[in-house]
C-alpha cells in the first residue's frame, strides 16, 4: 500500500501547532515559515506532515454578513486559503481550530450550530484538520457526545478528508467515543505545560499538568489508543525552554528526552509546539530520531503498557509489528538508578535476545535472563529488544 492510500490516522498523526509558542500572536508569517522549515530541516522527511492553526486565527468582532468565519485581516491578509495553496504546494497539510460553543477559549467565534456552515467553508479553502476545542460549552457527557458528532457529521458531508480532533481534555472519557463520532484523535487531559511537575492555575482552580504526571495518564488509558483514533497527550513541549506563549520553567534535555520517549511509547499524536524555524541541534535530535520516531508510528498501533515498577523506576513494554518489543526504563525519581529488568518481567522467554538503545543508536547487549541499565534522574532509556 502506498502511503497516500493509508486510511486517516492509520498511525498516530504527526505535525505542529501554533498554541505552545505562539499563543494569540499566530499569522500567516509564521505558518508559512514554518510549513517551509518542516522540509528544510527534515522534519518533513520524518513524517511530520499537519502545520496547524491554533486559536485567534479568525477575526474576533465575529463572522461577516453571510455568517461565514473571516480569518483575521491584520494577521491573514492573504486568507486562509492561499496558506493552504502554500502548505499543499510543499507536499504538506493544513489544520485550523475552532469550538463546540459560541466562542472559542481565546474569546473568538466558535462553530456551535454553524457546524455545516464552517465545515464548508474550511473544506473550500483546503483544510486537512481540524482541531474542536471546548471552552464554553456544557460540562454534561452527553452535551459533548452531540456536539462533537454534529461536527464530526457536518466534517463528512464535506467528502472531504479532514483529520478531526477532540480537544475536551479528558474530563467527559473522550476514548469511549471519539471514535463513534468521527474523531481520530481526543486529548485525555487539560493542556500539558512546560514542566516536569503540575502547575497550580489560580484562574482555573487546576492544575496545569507536568510530564510526570501526563506519563500516568498514558498508562490508564492504553487500551483505547489503535489504528484510526489516538489518545492525545497534548502538544510537545520539546524545545520550548520556557520560552513559549504557554507557562513553565523549560525542562532538561533528559526530561523532554523521557517526554518524546512516552509520547511515542504511548502511540500519542506528536504535534511539535516549539518554533522549529530557530530550534537548536539538541531541539532537533529529540524530534527527528528516526528510529525513535519509529516505535510512534509503528503499524501495530498498540500503546504500550507498564509492566513493571521498581520504586519510582518503571519500565513500558510496546509490542511491534516486526515482532520485536520496544521498552522504556523510565526514572520518575531524583536519584540515579540501576534498573535491572528480567525477560519474564516483559513476557519474554530466557532466549537470546539483542537489545539496542534507540537514543544512543548503539546495539548494547546480548542479553538472556536479566538486562541491568543506569537510568538517571528523569530519564528514559528506550530500548527495542529483537528475539
Ligand atoms: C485550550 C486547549 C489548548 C489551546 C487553547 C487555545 O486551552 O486545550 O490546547 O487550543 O485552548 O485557546
Amino acid at each position: 500500500m502506498t502511503p497516500d492510500l493509508k486510511p486517516p490516522a492509520a498511525t498516530p498523526p504527526m505535525g505542529w501547532n501554533s498554541w505552545n509558542q505562539f499563543g494569540p500572536n499566530v499569522d500567516e508569517c509564521v505558518i508559512r515559515e514554518t510549513a517551509d522549515a518542516f522540509v528544510r530541516t527534515g522534519l518533513k522527511d520524518c513524517g511530520y506532515e499537519y502545520v496547524v492553526i491554533d486559536d485567534c486565527w479568525s477575526r474576533k468582532s465575529g463572522r461577516d454578513a453571510h455568517g461565514d468565519l473571516v480569518p483575521d485581516p491584520q494577521r491573514f491578509p492573504n486568507g486562509v486559503r492561499a496558506l493552504a495553496d502554500h502548505v499543499h504546494g510543499l507536499g504538506l497539510k493544513l489544520g485550523i481550530y475552532s469550538d463546540a460553543a459560541d466562542k472559542t477559549c481565546g474569546s473568538y467565534p466558535g462553530s456551535y450550530e454553524f457546524e455545516e456552515q464552517d465545515a464548508r467553508l474550511w473544506a473550500s479553502w483546503g483544510i486537512d484538520f481540524l482541531k474542536y476545542d471546548y471552552c464554553n460549552a456544557p460540562v454534561d457527557q452527553a452535551a459533548a457526545i452531540e456536539r462533537y458528532t454534529r461536527m464530526g457529521n457536518a466534517l463528512r458531508k464535506t467528502g472531504r478528508e479532514i483529520l478531526y480532533s477532540v480537544c475536551e481534555w479528558g474530563g467527559r472519557n473522550p476514548h469511549v467515543w471519539g471514535r463513534r463520532v468521527g474523531a481520530q484523535m481526543w486529548r485525555v487531559s487539560g493542556d500539558v505545560y512546560d514542566s516536569w511537575v503540575n502547575i497550580w492555575m489560580p484562574d482555573w482552580n487546576a492544575y496545569a499538568i507536568g510530564i510526570d504526571v501526563a506519563i500516568d495518564l498514558a498508562a490508564d488509558l492504553a487500551p483505547f489508543g489503535g489504528p484510526g483514533g489516538w489518545n492525545d497527550l497534548d502538544m510537545l513541549v520539546v524545545g520550548l525552554k520556557g520560552k513559549g506563549q504557554i507557562l513553565g520553567t523549560g525542562m532538561s534535555k533528559l526530561e523532554y528526552q523521557t517526554h518524546m520517549s512516552m509520547w511515542c511509547m504511548a502511540c500519542s499524536p506528536l504535534m511539535i509546539g516549539c518554533d522549529i524555524r530557530t530550534m537548536t541541534p539538541d531541539t532537533a535530535e529529540l524530534l527527528a530520531n528516526r528510529e525513535v520516531l519509529a516505535v510512534n508510528q509503528d503499524g501495530l498501533g498498540r500503546p504500550a503498557r507498564r509492566v513493571k515498577r521498581f520504586g519510582r523506576c518503571e519500565a513500558w513494554a510496546k509490542p511491534l509489528a516486526d515482532g520485536s518489543l520496544a521498552v522504556a526504563l523510565v526514572n520518575r525519581g531524583s536519584t540515579g538508578e540501576d534498573i535491572r529488568i528480567r525477560a519474564g518481567d516483559l513476557g519474554l522467554t530466557d532466549e537470546p535476545k539483542l537489545a539496542r538503545n534507540l537514543w544512543a543508536g548503539e546495539d548494547i547487549a546480548d542479553f538472556t535472563q536479566e538486562l541491568v541499565m543506569r537510568v538517571q534522574p528523569h530519564e528514559t532509556i528506550l530500548l527495542k529488544i529483537k528475539a
